[in-house]
């Protein structure tokens, strides 16, 4: 069982009206998460609240979340004030396997760019060439634009509107890369379902190994409930496909594992 940790806000920034990144002193979380996990955390309505985990201050002892308000439990989280106290479970799921990745791209969009800042700061410190290519609506959208300038040489936004770096979603940078700049890559995507299969179908055609998290509703986090379930091709097994749980055999899985 999954211990559950009691953990206090120390830091909450705004990103615009409906997004926040959050900052909790839980040394627990800071000292093992992974990029690609996540953390189930509570609010005051029934049910804790998936988010991917977006970075880690091991010396201070405290991991972040960014949250986007969508219905009441994201709302009521975004409203919290720092000292607020909270329940947390985690760090949950596989993450990202980094065992093989001789050079990393990163795909992200929608709330999909916190996670992918995680596994782009993980790049950095252990030395693993990285270019992120984040998707956003428009520029003021952009959320963690510096911060990512920071955290990786090779930084690129796409935007629907066009008015920062190329106009178009991450399809749009990723077709104008040459096969020699991606030779060796692992690509790793975090963002919306569509999002996540065109960049897979488009990975497979260059002949990269791709890795999407899947999000799925989520009511335990933590395997027991099958809330979660994805379908997870399984010709090893003679079966067309097998129920995999997100939360725990996930959420990351490779892209070419999943039927969408
Ligand atoms: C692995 C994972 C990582 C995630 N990472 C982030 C992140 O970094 N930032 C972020 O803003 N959001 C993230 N989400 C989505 C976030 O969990 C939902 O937006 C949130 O649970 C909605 O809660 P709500 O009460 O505001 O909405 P409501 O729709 O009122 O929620 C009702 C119930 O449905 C569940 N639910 C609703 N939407 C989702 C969803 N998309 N995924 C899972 N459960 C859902 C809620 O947990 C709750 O139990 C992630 C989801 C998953 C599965
Ligand atoms: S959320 Fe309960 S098994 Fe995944």
């Amino acid at each position: 069982m999954k211990e559950e940790y009691g953990i206090r806000l120390v830091k909450k920034e705004l990103l615009g009206e409906t997004c926040a990144v959050l900052t909790f002193f839980c040394p627990e979380i800071a000292l093992s998460a992974k990029p690609g996990q996540f953390v189930n955390l509570s609010c005051s309505y029934f049910l804790k609240r998936p988010f991917g985990i977006m970075s880690v201050d091991r010396d201070e002892k405290t991991f972040s979340i960014g949250v986007r308000k969508v219905g009441k439990g994201t709302e009521q989280i975004i409203k919290a004030n720092e000292g607020d106290t909270f329940t947390v479970l985690g760090p949950l799921g596989n993450g990202f396997d980094f065992s093989n990745v001789k050079k990393l791209l990163l795909v992200g969009g929608g709330t999909g760019i916190f996670p992918i800042f995680f596994a782009a700061q993980y790049a950095k410190e252990n030395n693993i060439p990285c270019e992120v290519v984040n998707g956003y609506r428009s520029k003021n959208d952009a959320f963690l634009y510096d911060q990512f300038c920071c955290a990786c040489g090779a930084f690129h936004a796409t935007t629907d509107a066009g008015d920062l770096g190329v106009k178009g979603n991450v399809m749009a940078y990723l077709e104008t890369m040459d096969d020699s700049e991606l030779s060796d890559s692992t690509v790793m995507v975090v963002g919306p379902g569509i999002m996540m299969r065109k960049v897979s179908e488009w990975a497979k055609a260059k002949g990269l190994t791709c890795y999407v998290s899947l999000e799925q509703r989520m009511a335990c986090g933590i395997g027991a409930c099958l809330v979660c379930i994805c379908k997870i091709k399984a010709e090893q097994e003679g079966k067309e496909f097998v129920h995999k749980r997100c939360c725990k055999d996930g959420p990351v899985f490779n892209a070419e594992e999943v039927i969408w």
